[in-house]
């Protein structure tokens, strides 16, 4: 089964509470896209949103420039079944961040929580970070939440990689500056517990 078809048959087949990263709100995203954010203007880019409430609190929060990105369209059609007609505001794309269309100098923050360590060849990550790189605006944050050093190998029967800031700040490259890195244990519905590294970069 390829990437795709691997995400659209989670998503078809799994309650969000089946999945073991989900949240019922990703509170520590929250407050650090809001840090990083201050201003409710700012156009935000949630990578590999997946079925999450991050969007419906980010909104709820004032932010009215807000796109969610998802290689599978059955999580983006879950997410705007329960937004209801807010949907209708939202930028919706369905696609490989490392391969989709993405607008240029578009974004000033680009969040992402547990996909980019499913990248585990370097002509992936290399192509995501000219993405990420392409799509913000000069001045843009990132705030990445990856496994930390002592987080899962796999997850949805697929390989990860654990970080620790100085390597994910390597996999970025040198034109981004990390701000603040922070490593968190995030409970899973099955009562386990998974340790992510949260990073907050800013370009340039
Ligand atoms: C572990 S889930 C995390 C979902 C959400 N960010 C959260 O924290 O609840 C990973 C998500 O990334 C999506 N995904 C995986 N690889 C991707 C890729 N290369 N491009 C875009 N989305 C991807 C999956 O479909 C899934 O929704």
């Amino acid at each position: 089964m390829d990437m795709q078809a691997h995400w659209e048959n989670v998503y078809q087949t799994k309650a969000p509470e089946e999945t073991s990263w989900y949240q019922p709100h990703l509170q520590t995203s929250l407050d650090w896209i809001s840090n990083a954010a201050a201003d409710q203007s700012a156009s935000i880019l949630d990578v590999g949103g997946g079925e999450s409430t991050l969007v419906d609190d980010l909104l709820a929060k004032g932010y009215r420039s807000l796109s969610v990105l998802d290689v599978a369209g059955a999580a983006i059609r879950k997410s705007q079944q329960r937004l209801g007609s807010a949907a209708q505001g939202i930028g919706w794309l369905v696609g490989d961040v490392a391969e989709v269309a993405l607008p240029a100098r578009a974004y000033d923050v680009w969040h992402d929580r547990a996909v980019f360590h499913f990248l585990t060849e370097p002509k992936q990550r290399l192509s995501y970070v000219r993405q990420l790189t392409s799509a913000l605006k000069p001045s843009g944050q990132v705030v990445m939440a990856t496994f930390g050093p002592e987080g899962p190998q796999k997850c949805s029967g697929l390989d990860t990689r654990r970080y620790d800031a100085e390597s994910l700040r390597h996999e970025l490259g040198p034109d981004f500056r990390l701000l603040r890195s922070s490593v968190v244990a995030h409970q899973t519905p099955f009562g386990t517990t998974q340790q992510f590294l949260y990073c907050h970069f800013s370009l340039g």
